[in-house]
């Protein structure tokens, strides 16, 4: 199948001469062309997941299939920009200059509402304004798959449902694969097209979500989100 799959992974880390197990044999396949969530505590091993599939730490044991032309972003919890680079110089900062698309770069910062603030440095914006701009980053470099660790978490509710809507607004125009963690069962259910419970190491419920926009309050997503809650618990 298109897309990446996972296949017994496992990793754990020493600490203090002890041995930490966080993924203890995790199978996952995700596909192309959609948004999977993965939802777990902290300390399940979430990030260490993105680690793994971005090729920023190596598995103990398993395996990776990624397809051959993958290009991945990472959008992290925090904005990480140049502090010394403008917003329009943070965005491009990945691509090559034949990369580079003015209309597209004008039409993104658009997206994710930084028009007028192209020149701005990053100690200018709000926190909000950052993130904004690191996820226009991330979108601008056209990636494959996207893996976005808890990006919403650090903003205030307004602004984490428009970014959230800018977020689904964009998935309609890319193919890739989006990776996102999170540890809200609202945000889980506003963006997934599949969602996915990570405990005890290994992925232990996966349910598909049809449709968009949804109802939050819906009796059909109430009834979801208690089985959700039943296998977190
Ligand atoms: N580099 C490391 N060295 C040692 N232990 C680590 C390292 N990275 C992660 N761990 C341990 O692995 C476990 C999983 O960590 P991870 O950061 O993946 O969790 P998480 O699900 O992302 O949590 P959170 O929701 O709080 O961000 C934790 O017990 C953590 O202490
Ligand atoms: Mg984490």
């Amino acid at each position: 199948m298109a897309g990446i799959n996972l296949t017994r992974l496992r990793k754990s880390y020493t600490v203090d001469r002890r041995t930490v197990p966080v993924l203890t044999g995790l199978d996952l396949s995700i596909p192309e062309n959609a948004i999977t969530v993965v939802l777990g505590k902290s300390g399940c091993g979430k990030t260490t997941l993105l680690r793994l599939i971005a090729g920023l730490e190596p598995p103990d044991s398993g395996q990776i299939s990624l397809p051959g032309n993958q290009r991945t972003a990472f959008v992290f919890q925090e904005p990480r920009l140049l502090p010394w680079l403008s917003v329009l110089d943070n965005v491009q900062f990945p691509l090559k200059r034949s990369e580079i698309r003015p209309d597209e770069t004008r039409w993104m910062l658009d997206t994710v509402g930084l028009s007028g603030f192209e020149r701005a440095l990053p100690h200018q914006l709000s926190g909000g304004m950052q993130q904004r701009t690191a996820l226009a980053r991330a979108l601008l470099f056209h990636p494959t798959l996207i893996l976005m660790d808890e990006p919403f978490a650090a903003l205030d509710h307004f602004t984490r449902v428009d970014m959230q809507h800018a977020l689904l607004d964009i998935r309609q125009k890319t193919n890739a694969s989006i990776l996102f963690v999170t540890h809200s069962i609202d945000e889980a259910l506003t963006l997934g097209d599949t969602l996915v419970i990570l405990s005890d190491g290994v992925i232990t419920a996966r349910y598909s979500i049809p449709g968009q926009p949804r109802d939050l309050l819906s009796d059909d997503m109430i009834r979801l989100r208690r089985r959700i809650v039943a296998s977190l618990e």
